[in-house]
């Protein structure tokens, strides 16, 4: 599926470092990715590939002074939001662009009911009364799927299971009807059959809605489940780009084609291969070349001294690889 639509939500080159206790991380070394409405974008990669810092960005809740935006842009509309004051970017985070955490606890306030919390953000995102604010928590759970239980409305975030807790965050984020939803590794704390449930939940909530939504998982197969597009990120840079279908059928990027061929496979009876060898680049590191060479099979002399582009294919693929149109034979 090529979208030929203007994306929603539009970043380019942006690049972001931590500094901690004097020692600089490179957390995002130039990504590049485009939003569109009504497409669920998965985006996977391993631990520390910059997955959460891109939605930070994206939220403007990168923690000041740590992280310091070294280039890029991330447009919304065509409109620049890293140009934007706090009070403008407060009027985008959770009416134009909502994110599901990734870890729940973190956010959801154990001194408050779920239903004020929810009442509390559409009061003050939408300016409802306290009728209207009732009736809009009721409405938001009967949506995710908590509206039988009657109870759900007054309980402490403590009174909940996992699941019903992913739940009542995924109604909070999608309270003021945002057109873009990030929803960051919300399934992994879940077992399977939950999983399996909040996807199916994001996936109609999205349909109904026609929302854009960033979907985060280290897990290719959970992305498999869910994702119109994929993205790959390897330590802070997006490595490849395209529709589900054609990654999984086409992959040119080495590092996908390994990603690939270590998740589980049903005709190959659930055996997993051995994982990728080497190691992540550490993030103190800033190496000329590709970000993968140190640990890519195929890696020649040209990959340590220069670093590939971003490149459109057919089809609205995206590789970053110099030798992407190799045949390769992993
Ligand atoms: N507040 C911070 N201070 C210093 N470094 C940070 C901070 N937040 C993130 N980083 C660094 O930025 C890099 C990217 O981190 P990020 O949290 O985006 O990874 P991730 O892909 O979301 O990983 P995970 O799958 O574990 O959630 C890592 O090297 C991490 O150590
Ligand atoms: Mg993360």
């Amino acid at each position: 599926m090529m979208n030929t639509a203007e994306p929603l939500i539009e970043i380019e080159n942006l690049r972001v470092q931590f500094t901690q206790k004097g020692q600089k991380a490179f957390a995002l070394r130039g990504i590049d990715i485009s939003f569109y409405k009504d497409e669920i974008h998965g985006l996977v990669g391993e631990s520390g590939s910059g997955k959460t810092v891109t939605a930070m960005s994206i939220m403007g809740l990168l923690s000041k002074p740590a992280a310091k935006l070294l280039s890029g842009s991330i447009r919304y509309e065509g409109k620049e939001l890293l140009s934007l004051s706090e009070d403008e970017l407060r009027r985008y985070r959770g009416n134009k662009i909502a994110m599901v955490f990734q870890e729940p606890a973190k956010y959801l306030n154990p001194a408050f009911t779920v239903g004020e919390q929810i009442r509390e953000v559409v009061r003050l995102h939408m300016g409802l009364n306290r009728t209207q604010a009732d009736a809009r928590a009721v409405e938001l759970l009967d949506l995710v799927g908590l509206g039988e239980d009657g109870r759900v409305l007054g309980a402490y975030p403590h009174e909940l299971s996992s699941g019903m807790k992913q739940r009542a965050m995924i109604a909070i984020a999608i309270s003021c009807d945002p057109d873009f939803l990030i929803a960051d590794e919300p399934t992994t704390s879940l077992d399977v059959t939950l999983q399996l449930q909040i996807l199916r939940l994001l996936k109609r909530l999205k349909n109904m809605k026609r929302m854009g939504m960033l979907f985060i998982s280290h897990d290719l197969s959970v992305i498999k489940e869910i994702a119109d597009r994929v993205s790959v990120i390897y330590a802070g840079k997006i490595v490849e780009s395209a529709s589900m279908a054609r990654l999984f059928w086409h992959p040119m990027h080495p590092y996908t084609r390994l990603l690939l061929m270590s998740i589980p496979d049903a005709r190959r009876r659930g055996k997993r291969l051995a994982a990728i060898a080497g190691q992540v680049l550490d993030a103190r590191e800033d190496p000329q070349g590709c970000v993968f060479a140190p640990r890519c099979p195929m890696a020649k002399e040209r990959c340590f001294r220069e670093s590939p582009k971003l490149i459109a294919h057919e089809q609205g693929h995206m590789s970053a690889c110099h030798f992407a149109e190799e045949a390769w034979n992993l």
